[in-house]
């Protein structure tokens, strides 16, 4: 006849075999669903966050249209004024290939279409609305 202490470390032996089993469990799918690092995937993602137009903006535009895109060298670009055209086209347009004349660089080359959308978007959420 067992007495209670002799079936305890038992009973205490297969619940720590319970309870490494779970774990064994746990971290092995945690290890399936952990993104494996390398290049990231292509084709790249159609919309960019807002963090990360802000930063291509801080990078590639700031300096001539102020940190806030509110001016400073070249216009603001939240004032709602387009002197060159103010469809989602021509600031595309205007971005991708630059203002020759007017001394605004070309984008095509250094930037993605993705990434010149995402700062035409970014451009829109800032801007003011026109005056009435
Ligand atoms: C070397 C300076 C410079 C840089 C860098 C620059 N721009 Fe410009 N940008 C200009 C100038 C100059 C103009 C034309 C005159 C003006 O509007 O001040 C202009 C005009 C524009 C216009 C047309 C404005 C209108 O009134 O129709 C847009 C849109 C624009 N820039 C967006 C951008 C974006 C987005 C970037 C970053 C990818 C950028 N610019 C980088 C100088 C620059």
């Amino acid at each position: 006849m067992p007495t209670r202490q002799g079936i305890r470390p038992i009973a205490a032996g297969s619940l720590y075999l319970t309870w490494s089993l779970g774990l064994a469990a746990l971290l092995l799918s945690v290890g399936c669903f952990t993104p494996k690092a390398g290049p990231p995937p292509t084709p790249q993602p159609a919309s960019l966050t807002s963090a990360e137009a802000l930063s291509l903006y801080g990078r590639f535009c700031a300096n001539c249209h102020g940190r806030k895109l509110s001016g400073g060298m070249a216009s603001s670009l939240i004032d709602g004024y387009w002197e060159y055209g103010d469809s989602d086209a021509a600031l595309y347009a205007n971005i991708a290939r630059g203002l020759e004349n007017a001394g605004m660089p070309a984008f095509d080359q250094g930037l993605t279409p993705a990434q010149i959308h995402a700062l035409v978007d970014l451009m829109r959420a800032a801007a003011k609305p026109l005056p009435q």
